[in-house]
C-alpha cells in the first residue's frame, strides 16, 4: 500500500480491461490517476469507483491518435496535478485474424494509429514532464506476440514489435535522466479486446498457453505496479512477459 504515494500517473485505456484494473491498482498504491480513454460513460464510472474510495482520479476523454488532443490532455493535466510522474501507455486495438493478403490497408494504418503512433505522442509528451521533473517512469503494453509471430495478425505482431523496440531506446535515450522506461507483454487476458472469439478459437489458442488459462487483468496490474514502483528501481529496457509461459515454448 502507499507504494505510489503523491505521484500523478496517466493510464491510456484506462475506461477497460488491463488499463481498468491498473488504474484501480494505481489509486490503491495512493497515486493520483488520470484515465485518458474515447469511452467516456466507462471513464468516469472509474473516476467515480476511485473518488468514491476516497482516492483523486480525472477522466479526460481523448482520441490519443490525434496529436492535438495528446496535447489538450496533458494541459488539463498539468492544470488540475502539475506534473506527470508515470505513464501506462495502453490503450491498444486488435483486429480479426485475417491473412496479409487479405488485410486492407485502411485497417493497417487505424490498428498502427493507436498501437504505435499514439504510444509514441504520449511518450513524446510525458518526457518533457519527466525531464522537467527530474524523473518519472513510462510501461508500454506490447504484447506476448512482441517477440514472435503470430499467424492471421501482421498488423498486431508488427505493432507490438515496434512498441518493444520503441521502449528499449526510449531506455537508452533518458536512463541518465532518471527516467525508467519498460515494456509488459501479456498473454491472452480476459477483457473486452478479444471478446469476438469464437469458443473454438479460444480453445485453440489456449492450447498455446502452458498455464492452461487466460489471465485476469490484476494479473497484469500487478506486474505493472512493480515496474513502476521503487523496487523497479534498476530495471530499465525490460519487456516483462506475463504471458503464462506462452514465449518459453
Ligand atoms: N487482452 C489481451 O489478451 C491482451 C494481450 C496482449 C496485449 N494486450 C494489450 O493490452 C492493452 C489493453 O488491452 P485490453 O485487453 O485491456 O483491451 P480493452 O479493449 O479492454 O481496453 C482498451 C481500451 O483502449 C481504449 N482505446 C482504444 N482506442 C483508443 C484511442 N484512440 N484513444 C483512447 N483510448 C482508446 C478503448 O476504448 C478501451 O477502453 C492493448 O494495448 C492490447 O493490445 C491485450
Amino acid at each position: 500500500m502507499n507504494q505510489l504515494a503523491g505521484k500523478v500517473a496517466i493510464v491510456t485505456g484506462g475506461a477497460s480491461g488491463i488499463g481498468r484494473e491498473v488504474a484501480l491498482q494505481f489509486a490503491n498504491e495512493g497515486s493520483k490517476v488520470v484515465i485518458v480513454d474515447i469511452n467516456e460513460e466507462k471513464g468516469k464510472e472509474i473516476e467515480k469507483l476511485i473518488k468514491d474510495d476516497r482516492g483523486s482520479a480525472l477522466f479526460i476523454r481523448a482520441d490519443i491518435t490525434n496529436p492535438y488532443a495528446v496535447n489538450e490532455l496533458y494541459s488539463k493535466v498539468e492544470e488540475t496535478y502539475g506534473k506527470v510522474d508515470i505513464l501506462f501507455n495502453n490503450a491498444g486495438i486488435f483486429l480479426e485474424g485475417r491473412l496479409t493478403h487479405e488485410l486492407s490497408f485502411t485497417e493497417w494504418k487505424k490498428l498502427m494509429s493507436v498501437n504505435l503512433d499514439a504510444v509514441f505522442l504520449m511518450a513524446r509528451k510525458a518526457l518533457r514532464y519527466m525531464l522537467k521533473n527530474g524523473e518519472g517512469v513510462i510501461v508500454n503494453t506490447a504484447s506476448a506476440v512482441s517477440d514472435v509471430g503470430y499467424a492471421q495478425q501482421a498488423a498486431y505482431t508488427a505493432s507490438k514489435h515496434a512498441v518493444a523496440g520503441f521502449t528499449k531506446t526510449l531506455a537508452l535515450e533518458y536512463s541518465n535522466h532518471n527516467i525508467r522506461v519498460n515494456a509488459i507483454s501479456p498473454g491472452e487476458t480476459e477483457t473486452p479486446l478479444i471478446d469476438w472469439y469464437s469458443k473454438e478459437e479460444l480453445e485453440a489458442v489456449l492450447a498455446d498457453y502452458p498455464i492452461g488459462r487466460m489471465a485476469k487483468p490484476v494479473e497484469m496490474a500487478k506486474a505493472v505496479v512493480f515496474l513502476v514502483s521503487p523496487d523497479a528501481s534498476y530495471i530499465t529496457g525490460t519487456n516483462l512477459f506475463v504471458d503464462g509461459g506462452f514465449t518459453a515454448k
